[in-house]
């Protein structure tokens, strides 16, 4: 393993209400208790869910919370948007953005989630920015490139002071909730294309995302440059997440 600090972050999408979360939680803090103290973990509960997750938390330091997204404005006239101070309300520590559900179905640009990473970071949040690629950019040849773009396209004109202090998930669409997860050695390489692109990404977390379970997520943090984990159906249940933690950082 190597030396960062692993993370692992549960991307429930759009599963749970409030009293689901509040279960979940109850089951899940007994579990995380006895996961190393080295290794940062958090969920990411659907907006109407944070004010219970931040109250059943809170007894624990142990859990972090993060949002699965939010505008790239303050406070103001955008009918269904959520800014950055009111995630913090409910000590929201990190925010996902540019997930690939989001690119494609809010048709978010790259453009876009470069001014929500800038206003993250500006309210104290830590962005978790996923990019990927399709099956067909990858079946060309292209993933290491679309990657590069897509980092360039949302991060290129933040400062490396700054640029260092996103977190970074490689999620292959075609490994999302797909069961057919990425080759340890493919997200390896694009994991390494990541970190070696900019000075201010020596030291981030780098994390895999895509159809990580239990059974291979051990795999994926023997790899040099993989720092973690950004889990979706895996993390809905409160002993497949801690248990998918415990096996990863375990060996
Ligand atoms: P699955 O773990 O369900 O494949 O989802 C991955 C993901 O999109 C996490 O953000």
């Amino acid at each position: 393993m190597n030396r960062r600090a692993p993370l692992f972050v549960g991307n429930w999408k759009m599963n749970k209400n409030a009293s689901q979360t509040r279960s979940f939680i109850e089951a899940f803090l007994p579990l995380a208790e006895k996961i190393s103290a080295r290794v940062d973990i958090a969920i990411a509960p659907p907006f109407t869910a944070l004010a219970a997750a931040a109250a059943a938390l809170a007894a624990s330091s142990r859990v972090a919370l993060a949002a699965q997204t939010m505008s790239e404005y303050g406070e103001g006239a955008y009918t269904g948007e959520i800014a950055a101070s009111m995630l913090a309300e409910f000590q929201v520590s990190y925010v996902i953005l540019g997930h690939s559900e989001r690119r494609l179905y809010q048709h978010e640009s790259d453009l876009a989630i470069g001014a929500k990473v800038r206003a993250a970071l500006a309210a104290g949040m830590k962005p978790i920015l996923a990019v990927g690629e399709s099956l067909a950019v990858r079946e060309e040849g292209n993933a290491v490139a679309h990657v590069l773009a897509q980092l360039e396209g949302a991060l290129g004109e933040l400062s490396d002071d700054r640029a260092a202090q996103v977190v970074i998930a490689y999620e292959p669409i075609w490994a999302i909730g797909t069961g057919k997860n990425c080759d340890r050695d493919q997200a390896q390489e694009i994991a390494h294309a990541i970190r070696g692109s900019r000075g201010a990404f020596a030291e981030i977390p780098i994390l895999y995302g895509g159809s990580m379970k239990p059974e291979n997520a051990s795999a994926y943090l023997q790899m040099p440059d993989i720092d973690g984990g950004l889990v979706g159906g895996a993390s809905l249940d409160p002993a497949s997440f801690a248990a998918l933690i415990t096996g990863a950082v375990a060996a």
